[in-house]
């Protein structure tokens, strides 16, 4: 149990789902995540020390930073996200003072809902609290990447951390990576609901895949700029793309038309969504997840079968896997009326095929940091 009363802020960021959009944040297009209400929560107080105090509610572990040399920390097991975090606050030039804090996350790890953007987000947010400073939350989502890129090694894109720092509750963000120009739409699904599902396959080392997929479509954009002048991939538009296609092959040809494709679904997506017909919209999902499947090669067995059994159950109107894949989450759209058949159906035919069980989580879209003084 934590004593709220020792501590003088408590601090949350918000974990995601990705509605679509995947594996475009680092090629300039636009996404389309949610913050949940499963969150990372930091409760904080400053200790007038050198130091930052570091435990878990769900850790034995205790860790005790140097605030002068926060980079020794690359290596630790826990507590190098949080060390990373407070580096990158520090080295943009912003205040750190010593502080005592304790993390509770409900965000679980490995599901592809980014409880590591929750981390770094909140803790960098709580810093800046605890030492007086005002924050702006575009920034800390922009420190926050810049973490799990350096202390973590995921060259990943700004979708995760600008949800998890800037998210509204109902609503989903359409995010354009390129500016970071974003508006809220409201998550209205009618008589539907959105599930999200883990397939709970064992966690394996998926940084190396990601960094491979990234460096696939750099190649590919510095191969068509030999012939074009674009910024990014999601500079085309399907017809473009379709015209200079030729200029690359293989597994970069496929990696390049899932990203052009995928931005393409997100504005139809969104359009969708806004005009209430969430048929298309689960239609849209599905195509987005064979792309990740066939084109982009990042599902696997677990993902597929998952995907597949949800959109055969009759409530279903579009499922897909959300977040970086290799494993964690899918999101469904479920007529509310089915929910619980659907559910029960999918658990049964999964562990049928796969041997385990998934695991549905309860959550709602909620908002990004929120900032509460104890
Ligand atoms: C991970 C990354 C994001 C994004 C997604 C795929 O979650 O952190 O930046 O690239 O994968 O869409």
């Amino acid at each position: 149990m934590i004593d709220e009363k020792y501590y003088d802020y408590k601090v949350t960021a918000a974990g995601r789902v990705n509605i679509i959009g995947e594996h475009v944040d680092y090629c300039g297009g636009k996404v389309f995540p949610a913050a949940l209400s499963l969150c990372n929560t930091v409760y904080v107080r400053a200790n007038g020390t050198n130091k930052i105090n570091l435990s878990w509610t769900t850790l034995p572990d205790k860790v005790s930073l140097d605030l002068d040399d926060l980079e020794s920390y690359r290596h630790l097991k826990y507590g190098n996200y949080q060390a990373g975090s407070a580096m990158m606050w520090k080295n943009a030039g912003h205040k750190l003072v010593g502080c005592d804090m304790v993390q509770d996350c409900t965000v679980p790890f490995g599901s592809g809902l980014s409880s590591s953007a929750a981390i770094e987000v909140s803790t960098i947010a709580a810093l800046a609290t605890v030492a007086g400073e005002k924050f702006n939350p575009v920034e800390v989502a922009l420190l926050a990447q810049r973490a799990e890129r350096d202390f973590a090694g995921v060259n990943c894109g700004i979708m995760d951390q600008y949800a998890s720092a800037c998210g509204k509750k109902d609503h989903a963000i359409l995010l354009d990576c390129k500016t970071l120009e974003r508006e809220y739409v409201p998550l209205d699904l009618g008589d539907c609901s959105l599930v999200i599902i883990n397939c709970n396959k064992p966690h394996n080392l998926v940084t190396s895949k990601y960094n491979e997929r990234r460096a696939e479509t750099e190649y590919a954009l510095s191969a068509l700029q030999a012939k074009l002048e674009i910024g990014c991939l999601a500079d085309l538009s399907v017809a473009e793309f379709e015209n200079c296609a030729h200029l690359l092959d293989g597994k970069v040809l496929d990696r390049a038309r899932h990203v052009v494709e995928e931005c393409d679904r997100v504005n139809k997506a969104t359009k969708a969504m806004r005009s209430g017909d969430i048929a298309y919209l689960g239609q849209l999902l599905n195509a987005s997840h064979a792309s990740l499947r066939d084109l982009y090669e990042v599902t696997g067995k677990e993902l597929d079968t998952l995907a597949s059994l949800a959109q055969s159950h009759p409530a279903c109107l579009g499922s897909r896997m959300t977040g970086g894949g290799f494993g964690g989450c899918t999101i469904s759209i479920v007529k509310t009326e089915g929910l619980e058949d659907f559910k029960a159906f999918v658990s049964k035919e999964y562990e049928k095929a796969i041997s385990y069980a998934p695991t549905a989580y309860d959550a709602s879209v909620g908002d990004g940091i929120t900032v509460t003084k104890l």
